[in-house]
């Protein structure tokens, strides 16, 4: 059907009950959800129509009242209250009331980025999103979304509060684990495609978070983000283009405040950048409580959980001001149900999204082994001296440190999931030791006891591992910092470490740690938050039943505040009448642009890219023409495994850019011994450009760009060039 055949849907009794009232009654959305089964018919429910265009028949088709009713959640609640599983108006962690004479079911929403959270009923805790970024691969991150996609379904929510994809900017921040970009933003541009269609796919709305430069919790209510345009489009805006490329339904605002306006109420970059530049149809929720304002003209759609600003008084009071228009409100309300049509929300019976489905058990089996599985290709091996790993059967081994019910599988806050039960470290690796294995533990709260119990093992393998949650940032990047009950780790490392030189040490982290201790162990690993299967998946790595190939997603430093960041960059300067202000004067220079920009070489600690395999990779026969790159990369050792190959380019000194930045990576296939794969990137003209300031667009830089391609950020294998030329004075481009 064509816009022009559109027809009114005739309006009913319910509508003349709605309408005259302020709030949809509790009752009306109760009764919506109970037993209401079959589909409400309209000119919009044409399965073989546009999105765009169902979307758009709908909107005619509601009242005033209707369409506000999408825009905030349950007015009568204290926003921060608002959870609780038996109300069906506030039953997810957010909550939009139904519409259901139109047959629009409720809002479900819940988090977080890296499973379900629930109050009721068991779900999977799956790897957080920062080990999924060091996976590099996106059929895994496919397979991520998908299963929590899936459990999301089946416990009736239809919008997951994920993923998270802020640049890690500060190695400290506390919710860096939730991320899916790590530091870099075309490692998060490229891995939250499949993370979005994976989730949409199962008919849940995916929600980009936190959009923009919301890259700190300390100060994260009143923290002024102070940024040029330049660094926004080339550093922060990427993993969002990303999501916006793979028809993101949802993207969430902040809790900071940008360039001096609240993130929520920002026309800059929510209605500018983000609609306008980068041309997001979906809708824009608030965070909950970032809503200041009734800012439906600056760019906000939706505000969550409650509706102290976005409310019928203050909307209709707008309306008769002049200061909100209908045309604003009906784009909105257009905004949040494109989504809901193109996904196939609206296309589900009510019951689908009836809250009494949030008590079931969602885990199933197959979620648990996929979760070990992903875990285990997203373990990253920094360091293998003497080929100590893969352990061999029937050994004795001394586990120490996060063994048992200690173990970390997940950090906190809106990123944490009661996972549905914890494969610890002791179940997995008693499990695959062999049977004539000798597996002995210790917390390792005795560091004598503990070191003592290493020398009388073959080997000695160190559980560390330290914690954050969003609300802070971590004090120091010591295993010191942040989990009180893990105890003083490096003091154990280095003990255990003396005593037995077959000591490996696995690191369960929310980001970047340092690791003074990295060169009298053999052997560290790092997998972040592996999510419930922890114990498990490492044990496949460490037995060798699956060969790492994880590459670290940010840089682990030598040591604290390598990268010189200053209080005036973070947290930022308190100013006597707040907001603190927080100065990205490094530009660009993050995470390991700084380490080329200042030469900095790794003693103890590990570039951004690096992994360890247990076979070796050759690279070969680099050819580069046309914006296209192929080479050959060749299993050159002993044991079957899969290589992350990536891109580095440097472009032009002219362009004032840093000295190498990724863009592009590959994750062949598991290589046997011997065999190759054919690696072909291809560059964008977008990945040779910058963005014009002037111009306010992406312009191709001409001249002379420097290839490198290898296993690292630091560890390069092959060298090329380009000449770019003429083509800077051709179209800009948005
Ligand atoms: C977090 C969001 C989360 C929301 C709902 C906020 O504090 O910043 O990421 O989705 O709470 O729990």
């Amino acid at each position: 059907m064509s816009l022009a055949q559109e027809a009114h849907f005739p309006c009913c009794a319910l509508v003349n009950l709605a309408m005259g009232r302020s709030y949809l009654p509790l009752s009306l959305f109760a009764s919506a959800l109970l037993g209401a089964k079959a589909l409400v018919q309209g000119p919009w429910s044409d399965r073989e129509v546009l999105p765009e265009t169902r979307a758009h028949l709908l909107v005619r088709n509601m009242t005033l009242d209707e369409k506000i009713l999408l825009l905030h959640g349950p007015p009568s609640l204290h926003p921060i209250q608002c959870t609780n599983p038996t109300r069906a108006e506030c039953a997810y962690v957010g909550n939009v009331a139904p519409v259901p004479r139109l047959g629009i079911p409720p809002i479900n929403m819940n988090d977080g980025p890296q499973g379900f959270r629930g109050q009721a009923g068991l779900s999977t805790a799956f790897p957080s999103g920062l080990t999924m970024a060091a996976s590099w691969d996106v059929d895994a991150v496919q397979e991520w979304g998908e299963g929590m996609g899936t459990e999301f379904f089946e416990k009736g929510a239809n919008v997951q509060l994920g993923p998270g994809l802020c640049v890690a900017r500060v190695p400290q921040n506390g919710r860096n684990f939730e991320y899916l970009s790590g530091e870099d933003p075309f490692l998060g541009y490229t891995l939250v495609k499949p993370a979005v269609r994976g989730i949409q796919s199962k008919k849940v709305i995916a929600n980009a978070k936190h959009y923009i430069l919301n890259n700190q919790e300390t100060n994260r209510f009143v923290v002024s983000a102070e940024t040029d345009e330049r660094t926004r489009f080339e550093m922060y805006y990427p993993p969002f283009e990303g999501a916006i490329e793979a028809d993101v339904g949802s993207v969430m605002c902040g809790f900071n405040k940008i360039n001096g306006d609240w993130s929520c109420e920002n026309p800059v970059t929510l209605k500018h950048d983000l609609k306008e530049k980068l041309g997001f149809k979906g809708y824009v929720m608030s965070d909950w409580g970032a809503t200041h304002s009734t800012s439906l003209m600056r760019g906000l759609d939706m505000e969550m959980p409650g509706a102290h600003s976005m409310n019928p008084e203050l909307i209709k009071a707008g309306l008769g001001a002049g200061t909100i228009t209908v045309a604003a409100i009906n784009e909105s309300v257009e905004r949040i149900l494109l989504p809901m049509f193109s996904v196939g929300v609206m296309d589900e019976p009510l019951s689908t999204w009836d809250f009494k489905r949030l008590q079931k058990n969602v885990t199933t089996g197959a979620s648990v082994a996929s979760v070990r599985h992903l875990s285990a290709l997203s373990t990253v091996m920094l360091q293998n001296r003497e080929g100590v790993l893969p352990l061999p059967q029937n050994k004795k081994i001394a586990l120490i440190g996060l063994v048992s019910s200690n173990a970390i599988v997940h950090a906190g806050g809106s990123g944490s999931v009661d996972p549905s039960f914890i494969a610890s470290p002791l179940f997995g690796i008693s499990s695959a030791a062999g049977s004539a294995a000798n597996v002995v533990f210790s917390n390792g709260t005795d560091i004598n006891a503990a070191a003592a119990m290493a020398l009388s093992a073959e080997y000695a393998i160190v559980f560390a591992g330290t914690l954050s949650t969003e609300g802070s940032d971590r004090a120091s990047l010591s295993l010191d910092d942040g989990c009180k009950q893990c105890g003083n780790q490096t003091a154990l490392i280095e003990a255990v470490a003396k005593a037995n030189p077959k000591t490996i040490v696995v690191l369960s982290v929310p980001g970047a740690v340092v690791t003074p201790w990295a060169d009298k162990v053999a052997a560290v690993l790092v997998n972040f938050m592996p999510g419930q299967e922890a114990g498990n998946a490492i044990a496949d790595v460490l037995f060798g039943k699956v060969n790492p190939s994880g590459k670290l997603p940010l840089t682990f430093p030598n040591v604290e505040n390598e990268t010189q960041i200053s209080q005036v960059q973070w947290p930022g300067l308190p100013d006597a009448t707040k907001p603190t202000y927080s100065f990205y004067t490094e530009k660009l220079t993050v995470g390991y642009r700084y380490y080329d920009a200042h030469n900095i070489g790794f003693t103890t600690g590990f570039p951004f890219g690096h992994g360890l395999s247990y076979t070796s990779f050759e690279y070969n026969e680099l050819k580069v023409s046309n914006l296209t790159v192929t080479f050959a990369v060749k299993n050159s050792g002993k044991v079957a495994g899969a290589e992350v190959a990536q891109l580095y380019l440097g472009f032009p000194a002219a362009a004032g850019e840093p000295l190498r930045q990724l863009k592009g990576f590959h994750k062949t296939k598991i290589l046997a011994p011997g065999e190759s794969e054919n690696v072909q990137l291809t560059l964008r003209r977008r990945d040779v450009s910058i963005w014009d300031v002037n111009q306010h667009a992406w312009r191709v830089v001409d001249g002379h760009f420097n290839v490198s391609v290898g296993s690292s950020s630091r560890d390069f294998r092959l060298q090329g060039s380009f000449v770019v030329s003429g083509d800077s004075t051709k179209e800009l481009f948005v």
